[in-house]
């Protein structure tokens, strides 16, 4: 694994010359931050060595090299979902390549169904922690010493000082933020009324089917991260509503202008 990642970072540093400090991974509907990128190069993820192809509707698959908040970024548009097939390592792949491109922090976002009664459709929630309830562990196998260690440390997954930042940055923007525990499923139904219940007796506040993969690989790799969720859907007891992909995706290019500044600003001062 450890020779396919360095040839895909080799073959990304031979196309952009910069030395990036952040990766980006979008969600669902949460594509259009690269419209505020200045963009130096597009690569559509077929062009990309070893990547995997995306195959969602509404994941258009392909990596923005260029700058955000004055900092030189990667971001991924389109990720990898475990339930569209790919095995964790092929879900994990692209943060081993931020890493070997000497990215030291990663920022994710997605779209999740909210299951704290707190919340309303549209809210952001940082993440301030998550519970990986997917059925297979990115970690499990020969562990890699050169990526991490064998048992990692998940006392912070996600950056308190950044979660700290990001409050400030967005109500000084005049925008109201939530915070709360992230659970991840497989998908790629989303939950049964008594699942919802589920998620949210087990301590969580959000559901959704992507994001612990990735940030546990990138602590494997001890990166600093920040999630940042947009609640396109309730799973709240008793007020369980129907879910769609274009709702999903609706609310996500909706409350995305809201993400896009929140997280300018927070690379421009991290
Ligand atoms: N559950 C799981 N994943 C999701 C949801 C949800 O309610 N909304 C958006 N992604």
């Amino acid at each position: 694994m450890l020779k396919t990642i360095k040839e895909t970072a080799d073959f990304i540093k031979s196309k952009w010359g910069e030395q990036p400090e952040f990766g980006i991974i979008l969600g669902t509907g949460l594509g259009q931050l690269t419209d505020d990128m200045q963009t130096d190069i597009v690569l559509p993820y077929e062009e990309i060595p070893n990547f995997p192809v995306s195959t969602v509707e509404g994941h258009s698959g392909a990596l923005y090299l260029g700058s955000l908040g004055g900092k030189k970024v990667v971001a991924m548009k389109g990720r990898f979902h475990y339930y569209e097939g790919y095995t964790m390592q092929e879900v994990t792949f692209p943060v081993r390549v931020m890493k070997l491109l000497g990215i030291e922090k990663l920022i994710v976002s997605n779209a999740c169904g909210g299951t704290n009664p707190d919340f309303e459709i549209g809210d952001i929630m940082l993440i301030n922690d998550h519970i990986m309830m997917m059925p297979e562990h990115p970690l499990r196998g020969k562990n890699i010493s050169e990526l991490g260690p064998r048992f990692v440390d998940m006392s912070e997954p996600y950056s308190l000082e950044m979660i700290a930042k990001a409050h400030k940055i967005a109500a000084d923007l005049g925008y109201n933020t939530k915070e709360g525990v992230y659970l991840a499923l497989q998908g790629p139904t989303f939950e049964t009324p008594a699942e919802y219940v589920m998620v949210s007796n087990m301590g969580a506040d959000a559901v959704g089917m992507s994001t612990a993969p990735e940030v546990i690989v990138a602590k494997h790799m001890d990166m600093t991260c920040f999630g940042i969720s947009v609640i396109t859907d309730l799973g709240v007891a008793g007020k369980v509503v129907e879910a769609s992909h274009e709702e999903v995706q609706e609310v996500g290019r909706l409350t995305t202008p809201k993400m896009v500044a929140i997280v300018t600003e927070l690379i421009a001062q991290s």
